[in-house]
């Protein structure tokens, strides 16, 4: 596969969409980016990285660190997990708190807020440090020792935090967290707040498109546990659109407020497009077109 024309040939239809869009305004440092920014990378299974456009520039990872925390307490707790947090699509927005109530206090799924709240209390249980465990195995599977949380966005979200801060709470006066509300959210925002460029997250998502196997050749997930953080992804991972990603794209994906979109080829891939401005779901407008283009180019997708 020749990526790198393919890549050309992706970005060329979808970057006049990278001006469609709003840029995410309720974590007031993410304003800060360049916003008609656009870039994509593919890493395949034996490493090897190829970018266009911005893929070699930093933007806050958000949501899609929840795909990684979910499976480090997976490799590390196994199943348990499942028992204070569903795995079934939300239907609702990513932060909202009204379903929370009538499940009494177990999450939808790990991927809405909620759900990774709970995983991080996991993750913050098992290591004693969620957020230096999530951004070490980055650091591992990148490559790139100076990935690093930016501390202005971490500290703009704490300062604007009260949802998160309601919906910990919330979970807590259902016995579904182990740790300190304040614990908790110190290190779902540290994660959240980690800078990563296309090249490093394609890198990074690389476990997933080799059925659990690290970049070093150890295994940290099974082939089944593999195989259910895709599923996770791909019913969970862009919230209320995920129907709609399913039908335009057809590959696990996880989504972030900062606009990156990591999408896994199970066997072959791990992709991961940035382009800052979303759409009302919270998804990047250019992002899901790309990766709508390169499953339609190159007939990648699961189905
Ligand atoms: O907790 C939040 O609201 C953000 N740190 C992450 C939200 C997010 O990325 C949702 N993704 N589309």
């Amino acid at each position: 596969m020749d990526y790198d024309a393919l890549l050309h040939e992706v970005a060329a239809q979808v970057r006049p969409l990278a001006g469609q869009g709003q840029v995410s305004r309720y974590i007031p440092a993410l304003v800060a980016v360049e916003e008609d920014g656009f870039g994509i990378a593919v890493a395949d299974v034996d490493g090897e990285v190829h970018g266009v456009g911005d893929w070699e520039a930093p933007f806050s990872i958000q949501s899609i660190s929840k795909t990684f925390s979910l499976a480090l307490a997976l490799a590390l707790d196994g199943e348990g997990i499942w028992r204070r947090v569903g795995r079934e699509p939300s239907g609702d927005p990513f932060n909202s708190l009204v379903q929370l109530e009538y499940e009494n206090g177990i999450p939808r799924n790990p991927f809405i807020n909620a759900g990774a709240l709970v995983v991080t209390d996991r993750l913050q249980t098992l290591t004693g440090d969620a957020g230096a465990a999530v951004l070490g195995f980055l650091r591992a599977e990148s490559g790139n020792p100076s990935v690093a949380p930016d501390q202005d966005v971490a500290d703009s979200e704490a300062a604007h935090g009260d949802r998160n801060a309601a919906l910990a709470h919330f979970m807590a006066s259902y016995g579904n967290l182990e740790n300190p509300v304040p614990v908790v959210l110190e290190h779902y925002f540290r994660q959240c707040a980690i800078a990563m460029s296309c090249r490093d997250l394609a890198l990074a998502g690389g476990f997933l498109a080799r059925r659990g196997v690290r970049n070093d050749g150890s295994r940290i997930l099974t082939v089944s546990e593999t195989k259910r953080v895709n599923a996770v992804m791909l019913t969970c991972g862009t919230y209320d659109a995920a129907g709609d990603f399913a039908y335009r794209v057809g590959l696990p994906g996880k989504s972030g407020v900062g606009g990156g979109i990591l999408a896994i080829v199970p066997g072959r891939c791990a992709l991961c497009v940035w382009s800052p401005r979303l759409d009302s779901y919270g998804n990047s407008v250019a992002g899901v077109a790309a990766l709508d283009r390169f499953t339609t180019l190159t007939g990648w997708s699961v189905f």
